[in-house]
C-alpha cells in the first residue's frame, strides 16, 4: 500500500517565485462557463473551489479583447466587469495553498 507522505507527487515544490504545496498541476481547458458578455460567474468560483488543492492550476482561455472571443462563454479580462469577476473567483479561496495562472489567449489574426 502506498504512503501518502512518502510520495513525490505530494511533496512541496519551488516553480520560479512559487511555492507549490504538492506536484498536481491542472493544465488550462476551455471551460465555457463565464457568461455573456465573458463575466467570470459564481459557477466558475465553485469548479475552481473543488480543485483548489492543487499545487498548481492553470485557469483557462481567457481572451484579452473582444477580437481574441473563439467560443461561447468564453471568459475575457478586458473590461471592469470581467476583472471584478475574476477578483471575486481568486478570492474566494483566500486561505487556499492554491496559485491559479490565467492562460492569455492569443488568436492570430487572418485574412
Ligand atoms: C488555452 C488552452 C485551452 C485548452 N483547452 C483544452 C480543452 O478544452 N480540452 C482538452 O482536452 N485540452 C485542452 N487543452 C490542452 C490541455 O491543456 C492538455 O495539454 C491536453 O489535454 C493534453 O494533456 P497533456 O498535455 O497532459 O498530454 C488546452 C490547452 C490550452 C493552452
Amino acid at each position: 500500500m502506498s504512503d501518502l507522505n512518502n510520495d513525490v507527487l505530494f511533496w512541496s515544490y519551488k516553480l520560479g517565485d512559487l511555492e507549490l504545496p504538492n506536484r498536481i498541476v491542472m493544465a488550462p481547458m476551455g471551460r465555457s462557463r463565464a457568461d455573456e458578455g465573458g463575466v467570470p460567474t459564481p459557477l466558475m468560483a465553485e469548479y475552481y473551489s473543488q480543485r483548489a488543492t492543487a499545487g498548481l492550476i492553470i485557469a483557462e482561455a481567457t481572451t484579452i479583447s473582444a477580437e481574441g472571443l473563439a467560443y461561447d462563454l468564453m471568459p475575457g479580462i478586458y473590461t471592469d466587469q470581467q476583472v471584478a469577476g475574476w477578483k471575486s473567483r481568486t478570492t474566494r479561496d483566500g486561505t487556499s495553498p492554491c496559485s491559479s495562472r490565467d492562460r492569455i489567449w492569443l488568436i492570430e489574426a487572418r485574412g
